[in-house]
């Protein structure tokens, strides 16, 4: 099975796109609502979080592994990989790729929470790839909980939204990297308000899409997996919203189960 995890339903916006671009290979699901979000905390609290996920996951049959967090793969990666055997994927990559590729300018924006950014990950990722970008980051930790809560189409949503990309918005960016699988819930409010031109990476496709290739290039990777069987998800707290959320991403009832 193919392990996908997130502090909570951000990650579904991930495990929605592999099951589109994979669609024989199962996948298990690990949403940590009861520790999220993950954003805020410290880099030993995202590992040591990171690390009982990927155990959980494992245990449960899950040969393959995606860190479906930007938060969590841009400090908890290298560790996993340390320490467990199973292929592990993490969303930053593929999203750098693809911004370095689009961007015309090379003034590029990257959005994600307090300890995404902390990390400086995308923008030590996005020098290597492309040595001449500058890059713009700007956490937005308010985000995070306004999608898990489902306030996606409030005023309150945009105008908080505003003002976290005016910075950004200054320094005319040609390319904004949503870099928090949380993001793509709210594409459609953060689009207009950093202008129609600038183009949007969702990380979360970007990592997806990486998946499939990978797949499709690598033997092994396909020989560790069985095809057929059931999606599960599980999640360790289960609010209305979370149900609410994960059912308007798959857009279709979801069944969650508690861990
Ligand atoms: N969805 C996660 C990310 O991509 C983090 C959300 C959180 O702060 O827990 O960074």
């Amino acid at each position: 099975m193919i392990g996908i995890f997130d502090s909570g339903v951000g990650g579904m916006t991930v495990a929605k796109a592999v099951e589109q671009v994979l669609p024989t290979y199962p996948i298990l699901y690990l949403g940590d609502l009861a520790r999220t979000p993950y954003g805020t905390k410290s880099a030993e609290t995202i590992i040591e979080y990171s690390r009982d996920n990927a155990r959980f996951l494992i245990e449960n049959g899950a040969t393959v592994i995606v860190i479906a967090c930007n938060t969590a793969s841009s400090v908890a990666t290298e560790t996993l990989r340390r320490e467990f055997s199973v292929p592990i994927f993490e969303v930053i990559s593929p999203a750098v790729s693809e911004a370095a590729a689009a961007s015309k300018s090379g003034r590029i924006g990257v959005i994600g929470t307090s300890a995404t950014v902390r990390s400086a990950m995308y923008e030590k990722l996005l020098r290597q790839t492309r040595p001449d970008c500058q890059v713009f980051q700007r956490a937005c930790p308010l985000l995070v909980p306004l999608a898990e809560e489902g306030w996606l189409n409030r005023q309150e949503t945009k105008m908080i939204i505003r003002r976290y990309l005016l910075p950004l918005r200054n320094q005319q960016i040609d390319t904004l990297v949503l870099g928090c699988t949380h993001y793509p819930l709210l594409a459609t409010l953060i689009q207009p308000r950093i202008g129609k031109r600038v183009r949007l990476i969702d990380s979360s496709l970007a990592a997806a899409a990486f998946l499939g290739r990978a797949f499709s290039e690598r033997t092994d990777l396909a020989g560790r997996l069985s095809t057929g069987g059931k999606n599960r998800f599980f999640v360790t707290d289960r609010t209305e919203s979370v149900q609410r959320i994960a059912e308007m991403i798959f857009r279709r009832p979801m069944e969650l189960d508690l861990v």
